[in-house]
């Protein structure tokens, strides 16, 4: 229902989002837009939504100033100051104005300048006393853009011109003639957004003269079957020359899956959608693209291009518009791809003038660094501990999986002496990385864990956390903490639990990770207590819960309000690209701005990594 009482029909969604990010942010990341001049900054009291949980929502003297009480206490609240702590279900009200700017990634106002633009002309038809060539009396009349026309264009102008009385729209990208339509088409401009993940693949539909947000779709990449990471799929290149072919095919299908499917969700012809952009990493941007990624993974980890051409979507394997075009984000590094150029956009690295840390957590850990003036950027291997590889009950974020675990080790129920939180809300099957990470900081926090990372002996447990002890197992030879026991007196082999060889991987991970940050920040003379705000990104990295990700020293000791759950950055920084050109020509040029770190070759990369071994309490 709309503020002023409107009905409207209710399209209802459901999503998964990071604890504490804005209903605002959460609303747009997954494609549903919320009024905004201000871009979430609290001050265009324009973001307003309901709250219709049964809950107690926090109250901002900005809400009491925008609403009167008896909207207060029907719930409504403005959206860009509302976290979601925990279950929420909330109204939004259909946008009242035709934005001119759209708010995309971390309060990015990004205003509308898209390189796909259509116009509708209308011609005077030729005659013996104006015989121009139909090309000039189309470009004649849109005078403020210098166009050019290829083939494809000129095959249909005559035809299109003459069945439509000479009234057509023109849709142009960039400086491109790209199609004449007859009539007025220019309410049909769309493009598709991709982030390219290893893992999951996620498209967006955008409306790029509203700059809305139409629908989002998400898969697995459907190159899983060659392995779970890059070195997988590069290795399986390099053992079988027909796997790249297969590798490309695959990725190809998953976007025109996507494509086919928010096409469908939105009402959209996909012959209507002229642009897509697409932001992965190094080793999937050659993939999709089909060049050989053998130099990838090799040292000294050399790309083809830091900047792949515009391609035509047709050549990846999608089926839009017959002319759509597919940007590609550069790539900084083999190890620092096309997705984290795109966090930067999505995230201002380059505009901020604070003191700022991206990290992108996962397999392959991106970290970028900014002080204001210098953009610095490394790559860490934390292996595959995040995502649930190597981890005896590891799984991927997906039903069942652990997310959140809390232990008080006072509880005078046993039972109640540890708290999971499980997605999906079912019945626990495994332990996902955040889980991973949760788990570990609350047994350092209590004392289980000592500083080496040791699950402590069964006497001084019991010293330390009473309700816990018992917990404590062995599956074979191995320590066990046992964090789910699906009855009583089940074998501790058939719980779900924390291992001693699963810290250990995690310690390494973490390890891996807090020497790239640390040695950046070495890098610029800067001290922990520098850093203004930390930005968790990507569909790992978002999830974790900030006080125990600085518990266990995966990021900066710092507040955990300057923490900051970033979301699926490279999908925004994708939607960027495609709503302005001012923005995309920022990506390219974070290229000169961004200077690579190699950690590998660094004479202090084994002691820092020794000495980021532990774990504080
Ligand atoms: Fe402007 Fe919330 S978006 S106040």
């Amino acid at each position: 229902t709309a503020e002023d009482g409107t009905e409207v029909a209710p399209a209802q969604r459901g999503v998964r989002v990071p604890p504490g990010v804005t209903v605002f942010d959460a609303a747009s990341w997954n494609g549903i837009a919320i009024d905004s001049t201000c871009g979430g900054h609290g001050t265009c009291h324009k973001c307003r939504i309901r709250v219709t949980s049964e809950v107690e929502v926090p109250l901002t003297r900005h809400d009491v100033r925008t609403f009167t009480a008896d909207q207060l206490s029907a719930g409504w609240r403005l959206g860009c100051l509302l976290h979601a702590t925990r279950d929420l279900a909330v109204d939004v009200p259909p946008l009242t104005t035709r934005p001119k700017a759209a708010t995309v990634g971390i309060g990015r106002q990004v205003i509308l300048r898209p390189a796909l633009q259509k116009r509708y002309v209308e011609l005077a038809e030729p005659s013996l006393s104006d015989q121009r060539t139909d090309l000039v009396r189309l470009t004649d009349a849109i005078d403020d853009l210098e166009l050019t026309a290829d083939l494809h264009v000129l095959r249909r102008l005559a035809t299109v011109l003459r069945q439509a009385d000479f009234k057509v729209t023109a849709v142009v990208l960039d400086e491109a003639l790209v199609d004449v339509e007859a009539g007025d088409t220019t309410a049909f401009r769309y493009a598709i957004a991709f982030d390219l993940g290893t893992t999951t693949v996620v498209g967006t539909l955008l409306d790029v003269g509203t700059g809305t947000p139409l629908a989002v779709a998400s898969s697995l990449n459907a190159q899983q079957p060659f392995g779970g990471d890059v070195i997988t799929r590069i290795s399986a290149t390099m053992m079988d020359p027909a796997a790249l072919g297969r590798l490309q095919q695959a990725a190809g299908a998953t976007l025109a899956d996507l494509a086919r499917r928010v096409c469908r969700e939105a009402g959209v012809e996909p012959t209507d959608v002229y642009e897509v952009a697409v932001a992965g990493n190094a080793t999937m941007t050659a993939l999709v693209l089909g060049i050989d990624p053998e130099p990838l993974g090799v040292a000294p980890f050399v790309m083809a291009a830091a900047e792949p051409p515009d391609v035509l979507a047709s050549e990846i394997g999608l089926d839009l518009h017959p002319r759509a075009r597919a940007f590609f984000f550069p790539a900084l590094g083999a190890y620092v791809g096309g997705d984290i150029v795109a966090g930067m956009l999505a995230t201002g690295m380059d505009r901020d003038k604070r003191t700022r840390l991206f990290i992108d957590v996962g397999t392959n850990c991106e970290i970028v660094l900014s002080d204001g003036e210098t953009l610095l950027s490394t790559a860490a291997p934390a292996g595959p501990a995040f995502e649930g590889g190597a981890i005896r009950c590891g799984m991927r974020a997906a039903d069942g999986a652990i997310e959140v675990v809390k232990v008080d080790p006072h509880a005078e129920d046993p039972d109640a002496a540890v708290t999971l939180g499980v997605i999906g809300d079912v019945e626990p099957r495994g332990l996902c990385g955040s889980g991973l990470v949760d788990a570990v900081a609350e047994l350092v926090r209590v004392g289980l864990l000592d500083a080496s990372g040791r699950l402590v002996p069964e006497e001084e447990a019991k010293g330390v956390a009473p309700a816990l002890a018992d917990r404590l197992a062995r599956v074979g030879e191995e320590r066990v903490f046992v964090l789910h026991r699906p009855g009583p007196g089940v074998d501790p082999a058939e719980c779900v639990y924390l291992s001693q060889r699963d810290v250990r991987e995690l310690q390494f991970a973490k390890a891996a990770i807090s020497t790239g940050w640390s040695l950046l920040l070495a890098e610029l003379g800067l001290e922990h207590r520098d850093v203004q705000q930390v930005l968790l990104a990507g569909s790992f990295g978002s999830y974790l819960s900030p006080a125990s990700a600085v518990r266990i020293g995966l990021v900066p000791r710092l507040p955990v309000l300057r923490i900051v759950a970033a979301g699926n950055v490279a999908g925004e920084g994708a939607k960027m690209a495609l709503l302005s050109v001012r923005e995309r020509a920022g990506a390219l040029a974070l290229l000169e701005e961004v200077t690579y770190v190699e950690l590998s070759d660094r004479p202090d990369f084994n002691d820092a990594f020794v000495e980021q071994l532990a774990f504080g309490r």
